[in-house]
């Protein structure tokens, strides 16, 4: 078995962990947040959303935050469905976008208020000018593997929308099961389907949601076909506020857990990240759905 010798944690929790919370976080528990996630060595931060705040109330201090965060917040990717979302990144001398676009019609309508086709005239615009300003550009396909409403995503489909997303211009392609319901060979079937299309592993990045605790069994199917970049959240925060029935990411220190054991390097501190985890849960008023979290952090009293 040949697993890759070095992952790149792709971190979400103040984006993907927060967007979805009841609790409005300040904007400076945010900053201090991503701060104290970066300090704990993980590389990328996903910090916020541009998108527009009636649609995500809890980040519509996206500026605030950002501009909190100066020289550092830079190069933080956000993310930024439209034109609009691009404007106010730019604003900023913001450097790494992504985009969001979705696997299936219906949740292209409920979260984009656009179809499948129209999305792409929403991104092609705004991936061309952040190319064009020298940006960096991200893509996720969400909807992988199930959708809510439409139930089994064929294969082809989430081939084919994907790709068409990651030719607009991306650096990597970041695959959603956005409501957790992968599984293993489903796992490896997608990725063998688009390494077949013609996409090279380097350019995918798996991100699980753990609704059916499936995500860590996702992850080590996704490794032994030879990815080396995960999303996770700190804490097993996340979730997506137009997607019945989507919870908590891949926690972040799960996926520390499982790496350190298989021997793969990945630079972060799990004590750190734990101890960000259980200040947050503080701020949020309930404890964190990570099961490393929990073994790790000693009952109060
Ligand atoms: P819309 O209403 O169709 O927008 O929303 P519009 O283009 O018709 O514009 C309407 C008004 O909104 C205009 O203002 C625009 O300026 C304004 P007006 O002229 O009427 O005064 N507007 C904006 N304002 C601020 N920032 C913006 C912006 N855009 C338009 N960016 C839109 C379309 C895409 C904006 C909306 O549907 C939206 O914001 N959706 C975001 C939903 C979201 O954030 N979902 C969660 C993230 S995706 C996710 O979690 C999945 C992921 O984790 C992967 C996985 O798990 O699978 C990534
Ligand atoms: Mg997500």
């Amino acid at each position: 078995m040949k697993l890759p010798e070095k992952v790149t944690i792709y971190e979400v929790g103040p984006r993907d962990g927060l967007q979805n919370e009841k609790t409005i976080v300040p904007a400076e528990v945010k900053v201090e947040f991503i701060r104290r996630l970066a300090a704990a060595g993980l590389p990328i931060v996903e910090a916020t959303s541009f998108v527009h705040p009636t649609w995500v109330p809890q980040l519509a201090d996206a500026a605030e935050v950002m501009t909190a965060l100066g020289d550092a917040g830079r190069d933080l990717p956000v993310l930024v469905p439209n034109e609009r979302g691009l404007d106010r990144a730019l604003e900023l001398g913001l450097k790494h976008i992504a985009i969001f676009g979705s696997a299936t019609e219906t949740f292209a309508r409920k979260n984009l208020n656009r179809g499948l086709d129209e999305q792409f005239a929403m991104f092609e615009p705004t991936v061309r000018r952040a190319r064009e300003a020298g940006l960096d550009v991200r893509a996720y396909v969400s909807m992988c593997f199930g959708d809510p409403w439409e139930g089994a995503v064929p294969v082809e489909q989430v081939v084919s929308v994907g790709k068409r997303l990651f030719d607009l211009g991306a650096s990597q392609l970041s695959l959603g099961d956005t409501i957790g319901v992968g599984t293993a060979g489903h796992v490896k079937r997608l990725i063998g389907a688009f390494v077949d299309a013609g996409m090279v592993t380097d350019h995918l990045a798996m991100h699980f949601h753990d609704t059916y605790g499936q995500a860590l069994a996702n992850t080590f199917s996704a490794l032994q076909e030879g990815i080396t970049t995960f999303d996770a959240s700190a804490g097993g925060l996340g979730g997506c506020p137009y997607a019945k029935s989507a919870t908590g990411n891949l926690a972040t220190e799960d996926l520390v857990w499982m790496l350190t054991g298989l021997g793969i390097e990945h630079g972060v501190d799990l004590d750190a990240v734990v101890a960000t985890s259980a200040w947050m849960a503080g701020h949020l008023g309930r404890p964190s759905p990570s099961a490393v979290v929990r073994a790790l952090t000693p009952p109060a009293g």
